[in-house]
């Protein structure tokens, strides 16, 4: 069986190494479709702060991203992780490493300290992924930067996920939420 290694690592602390094995990793996924990727500005979404990783021996085979954010939800505001760049390798899907690097991903948003909610969008046929890791999801309508730099607003009922850091899902406030930025 292969060994994979799980490591959190800041931002400002990614080797280069680590970077051109990121960029390996998101090329073989996106590259076609999305063009090349930027560690900094990852396909017009906004970086992260810490990244959870997978490796096989010097390769990347995953990779989960996040961002500490003050958002505006409804009145108020919340200190979120917003989160990014879930990626696993094709060739190491469906053995648990996603939901493994999801909860390494959780565990220093949790040891960050002062972050309510882990938070995330996607597409309609990941959210049993993220259910099936302990997230939630909620409906909003939601105000952001686009990946271009436009504000755009996007209706309630798109996929948004939320998973309690220091509160329970039903301490999410109601109303509209402002990015104040870019997805991740
Ligand atoms: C989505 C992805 C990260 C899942 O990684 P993985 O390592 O294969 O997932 P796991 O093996 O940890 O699966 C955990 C659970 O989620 C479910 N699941 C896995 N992939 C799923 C998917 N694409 N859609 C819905 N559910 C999924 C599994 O059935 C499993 O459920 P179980 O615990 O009841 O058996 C991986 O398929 C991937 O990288 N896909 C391409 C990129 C992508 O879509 N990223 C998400 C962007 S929002």
């Amino acid at each position: 069986m292969t060994k994979i290694s799980i490591v959190s690592i800041a931002h400002n602390a990614l080797s280069s190494r680590d970077v051109d094995q990121l960029r390996k990793l998101f090329d073989a996924e996106y590259l076609r479709d999305f063009g090349a990727w930027d560690i900094d500005r990852p396909y017009g979404y906004a970086p992260h702060d810490v990244h959870a990783i997978a490796r096989v021996g010097e390769s990347v085979v995953g990779h989960v991203g996040w961002e500490r954010r003050t958002i505006e939800v409804g009145q108020g505001e919340v200190e979120i992780a917003g989160v990014g760049g879930v990626l696993i390798s094709e060739r190491v899907r469906g053995q648990g490493l996603g939901n493994r690097l999801m909860a390494c991903a959780k565990q220093t948003m949790v040891d960050a300290g002062g972050i309510e909610f882990g938070f995330l969008g996607c597409r309609e046929k990941v959210v049993p992924f993220y259910e099936s890791g302990g997230w939630y999801r909620i409906s909003a309508a939601e105000r952001s930067i686009s990946r271009e730099g436009l504000p755009v607003e996007a209706a309630p009922g798109q996929p948004i996920l939320i998973l309690p850091l220091e509160s329970t899902a039903d301490d999410w406030p109601v109303g509209d939420v402002d990015l104040r930025g870019r997805a991740w």
